[in-house]
């Protein structure tokens, strides 16, 4: 059977690029890695896909100031290319706009690294030191229109320690969205999810744990 064809969005270090290059080579992850692209011209992530082979393609924004419509025409352009079929937003620091969405219906995936609803947006593990929760963690979602507000495919929870700072939490939680992401993609390329409504129902063989995590 044809593998489906995923497309990553990346601006900087990709680390969860890494993660699912890692993934799909060691078997856990049964996805093509189509195309890589950044918005960043000097993105390490790109540096990472050419290592493994994957084509990686800068997509500049100059020249598309106050047009961002434009911009996301482009980069669908630039995955149909490629034949994409899943987009993954893999550190992508851009606002996605409905012509991407509407080019890929329920077919745009993001990773954000606090457990939303909580801490929408930027800088959100200070955020979570500064609030003073007792778990902070990471999401997987499908993108909709809002800012990090689409339906929730998978979270995973981390504490936060006395002693933390915003490096000591960010990489905690950074452990985490290496492994849900590839599960959620992999979920995603078995057609196990469906959204109803707000909730995404995950079919067959998901983790059933009926404990509680306290902290401390
Ligand atoms: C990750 O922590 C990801 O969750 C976050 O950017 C980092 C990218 O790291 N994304 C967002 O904050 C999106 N709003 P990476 O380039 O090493 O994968």
């Amino acid at each position: 059977m044809n593998k489906l064809r995923i497309g990553v969005l990346v601006s900087g270090r990709g680390s969860n690029l890494q993660a699912i290059i890692d993934n799909i080579a060691q078997g856990s992850l049964s996805v093509e890695l189509a195309v890589v692209i950044s918005d960043q011209a000097d993105a390490f992530a790109l540096e990472r896909a050419r290592t493994h082979g994957i084509p990686a393609v800068h997509v500049s924004a100059k020249g598309y100031r106050g047009r961002r419509d434009d911009y996301d025409a482009t980069l669908v352009q630039e995955l149909r290319k490629h034949r994409v079929e899943l987009v993954v937003l893999a550190g992508f620091m851009r606002i996605i706009t409905p012509t991407l969405l509407k080019a890929f219906p329920r077919q745009v995936l993001n990773i954000h690294p606090a457990l939303l609803p909580s801490f929408p947006g930027l800088h959100v593990q200070k955020a979570a030191l500064e609030h003073g929760v007792k778990f902070s963690g990471c999401t997987v979602h499908f993108v909709d229109e809002g800012m990090d507000t689409g339906p929730i495919i998978i979270q995973a929870v981390v504490p936060v320690l006395d002693n933390d700072t915003e490096d000591t939490l960010s990489a905690r939680i950074l452990k985490q969205e290496h492994k849900i992401y590839s599960r959620a993609i992999q979920f995603f390329a078995e057609g196990r999810l469906r959204v109803e409504g707000r909730t995404v129902r995950v079919s067959g063989g998901a983790d059933k744990s009926g404990e509680y995590l306290t902290n401390p």
